[in-house]
């Protein structure tokens, strides 16, 4: 059986951690890399990776020479998370003909906040023969997929509510970075107004998502603003001191209504000390569903598999735009990858 052929398009931290994950399944073979980061570009993959040996792959900054020479199956593309920063490197590598599976978080339901690229692009991969999906841990699964596939027993839908704690202090310094963790409550504030912390991105995606499978027709999407999660005693992870009265991490909100019932809300928890880390899900309806997932989906791990796992289903399914939605039931792709693709 062939191996599948991918370009790894971002090598950053998601990036990295697919990579390696890549480097040890059966099935697949990293034929290109690309990254703009000085301290990557023309350096072997290998070194990139900080494995101790090298791979034989360049790290190049320039996607058409890369998918000229390799002839990927499929690019992995984990660059950023608004589409109208990736739109041109998604377009580059549709151009091309090659499927696309990114973790952009707006790509994952770009109808939402971008459908003119969302639509710009589903054409461009229709005219060019390729398919393109945006996935991952969250948004991608936990907060609408998983969501939706809850759904599936109900004979009737009221209200959704899904919530997300985890406990940042097993997670990667940057993540907790990103969340504030450690910081006063002035700082918190002010780095919210100067976006410098951007809080959760997706959950807007994920609530278009949900109700779309449902048929639902929202009024209005609202993403609150992140709000520090204020420590009540010091805590602390391996990099990060937290004092009482700090910024332990954030919470973030999002609804979805209809004629002002609130009808889906996403509550998304990432703070240093949380005691329990879950995964929930409740609908109300008929029957009622109660789900939960202890502890919490570890982020990074979920990720790299939503991603790999994503990879036959994406070059199986039609060309164009698709979301995960559209796409058949998630599920691990464990053994050799060309297994799963259909010829
Ligand atoms: N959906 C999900 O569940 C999920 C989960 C995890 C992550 N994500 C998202 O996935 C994205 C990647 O995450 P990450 O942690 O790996 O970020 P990261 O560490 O910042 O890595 C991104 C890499 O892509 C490079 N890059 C940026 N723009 C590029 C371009 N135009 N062409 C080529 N390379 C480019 C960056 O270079 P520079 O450093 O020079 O900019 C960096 O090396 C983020 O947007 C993140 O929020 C989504």
């Amino acid at each position: 059986m062939q191996n599948v052929k991918i370009v790894l398009y971002g090598v950053g931290a998601v990036g990295t951690m697919i990579a390696k994950f890549l480097l040890q399944k059966k099935g697949v073979e990293i034929v290109g890399a690309v990254d703009i980061a000085e301290n990557k570009v023309g350096k072997d993959l290998g070194e990139v990776l900080s494995l101790e040996k090298k791979l034989g792959i360049k790290v190049s900054s320039d996607i058409d020479t890369i998918l000229e020479k390799a002839k990927p199956d499929i690019a992995i593309h984990t660059t950023s998370s608004f589409l109208k920063d990736t739109f041109p490197q998604l377009a580059a590598i549709v151009k091309h003909g090659v499927n696309v599976v990114s973790t952009c978080e707006e790509l994952s339901y770009p109808q939402v906040s971008e459908p003119i690229l969302a639509e710009k692009l589903d054409t461009l991969a229709k005219n060019y023969d390729a398919t393109v999906l945006g996935t991952g841990i969250n948004p991608g699964f936990l907060m609408d997929t998983l969501v939706i596939t809850l759904t599936a027993p109900c004979q009737r839908v009221e209200r959704i509510i899904a919530t997300r704690v985890m406990n940042a202090a097993t997670r990667r310094l940057p993540f907790q970075k990103k969340i504030g963790a450690g910081l006063t409550i002035e700082e918190f504030k002010r780095r919210i107004e100067t976006k410098q912390i951007t809080g959760h991105v997706g959950l807007e995606q994920s609530i278009g998502m949900i109700a779309d499978a449902l048929g639902w027709k929202l009024d209005k999407i609202s993403v609150e603003a992140a709000e520090p999660v204020i420590a009540e005693k010091a805590v602390e992870s391996k990099d990060i001191k937290v004092k009482a009265g700090n910024a332990a991490g954030l919470r973030q909100k999002a609804k979805g209504f209809i004629k002002n019932n609130e009808v889906i809300t996403l509550d998304f928890q990432a703070y240093i000390g949380a005691k329990e880390e879950y995964d929930a899900v409740k609908i109300e309806g008929v029957p009622n569903i109660n789900q939960k997932i202890q502890p919490c989906v570890h982020g990074d791990l979920g990720t790299v598999a939503m991603v790999v796992n994503s990879i036959p289903k994406v070059i199986n399914a039609p060309a164009g735009l698709h979301t995960m939605k559209d796409l058949p039931i998630p599920s691990a792709a464990t053994e050799h990858l060309r297994k799963y693709v259909r010829s």
